[in-house]
């Protein structure tokens, strides 16, 4: 079984067909005026902090979002003035938190915007559903995509897992995952734990690589392994590194992993951190 998985690992890193180099580039974006989606996380009543955002809207200036935990007003919210970007989340979105969490999705597309141009591979670590990775793919040329773009996850859950559960873990995932990918020949899809599952293909240069694992040992198991392995200039995202509470655990195993590197992350106010390599 083991063996069988590898042999086709392998078969899919030699064979794979190679896309065409060229990126295909979306025009600059304008922006819109607000984006409500009351999806959000940690409080004590969601509907009555719903209602409380709402009777204070009118008192704000256009330019307002309030979704994902994130309620400001007076901004571009270039994102929703992007068509090829407000194609590709929509046509990607499978679940409310998916359409809320847009500016998060617009943080991975400019982040990909800028990688698309450098040496390296695409690496997701928690690809999940793949959402994330076919809304950035699909950004930048869909099938024309440019570049090699690794996906990693367990596509499973049990008890020993550090990580909590998220709907749809279990079997059938990754077979439904692969489907989704199935005219996309640059991704690659590897079922596994992580960082074990690097043992079996690892790009040697990555250009963009966003984590997104909900718990901090495998996140720095994950730095550890591919850190080294981004070119000058190339991308890292950290899905949960501002977010506090629960998440915080990882800020608090980051922050001194990357300060012995003379590195410090950029918190951004999605709750996600930014680190750009030297
Ligand atoms: C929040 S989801 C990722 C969402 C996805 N990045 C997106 O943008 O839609 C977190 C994923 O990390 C995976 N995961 C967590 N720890 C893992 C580990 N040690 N090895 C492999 N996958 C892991 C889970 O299986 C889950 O699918």
């Amino acid at each position: 079984m083991l063996l069988a998985s590898v042999i086709r690992d392998a078969c899919r890193v030699l064979f794979r067909r190679r896309p065409p180099g060229r990126p295909v580039l979306p025009p600059a974006s304008g922006g819109v005026p607000n984006f409500f989606a009351p999806v959000f996380w940690f409080t004590a009543d969601n509907k009555a902090v719903e209602e409380a955002i709402e009777s204070i809207a009118p008192m704000l200036a256009p330019g307002c979002h309030f979704a994902d935990n994130l309620l400001t007003w007076a901004r571009n919210l270039s994102m929703l003035g992007d068509a090829a970007f407000v194609a590709a989340w929509k046509a990607n979105v499978e679940s409310e938190g998916d359409h809320a969490i847009v500016w998060r999705r617009y943080v991975l597309a400019c982040a990909a915007y800028h990688c698309v141009h450098l040496d390296g591979d695409f690496v997701e670590c928690g690809a999940y559903t793949g959402v994330g990775m076919k809304t950035v793919i699909d950004y930048l040329g869909g099938t024309a995509f440019p570049k090699a773009f690794w996906g990693y996850d367990a596509f499973e859950h049990d008890a020993t897992m550090l990580n909590h559960p998220m709907p749809g873990l279990g079997p059938g995932l990754y077979e439904r995952v692969s489907r989704k990918f199935g005219a996309y020949p640059q991704v690659r899809l590897l079922k596994g734990v992580i960082p074990q599952v690097f043992d079996r293909g690892c790009p040697e240069r990555i250009a963009y690589l966003h984590i997104d694992l909900n718990q901090a040992p495998a996140e720095v198991a994950t730095l550890d392994r591919l850190f080294d392995r981004m070119v000058p200039g190339g991308v890292l995202i950290l899905d949960d590194y501002e977010w506090s509470g629960y998440y915080r655990p990882q800020k608090l195993a980051e922050d001194p992993w990357f300060a012995a590197r003379n590195y410090r992350v950029m918190p951004l106010p999605t709750g996600q951190g930014l680190v750009i390599k030297r």
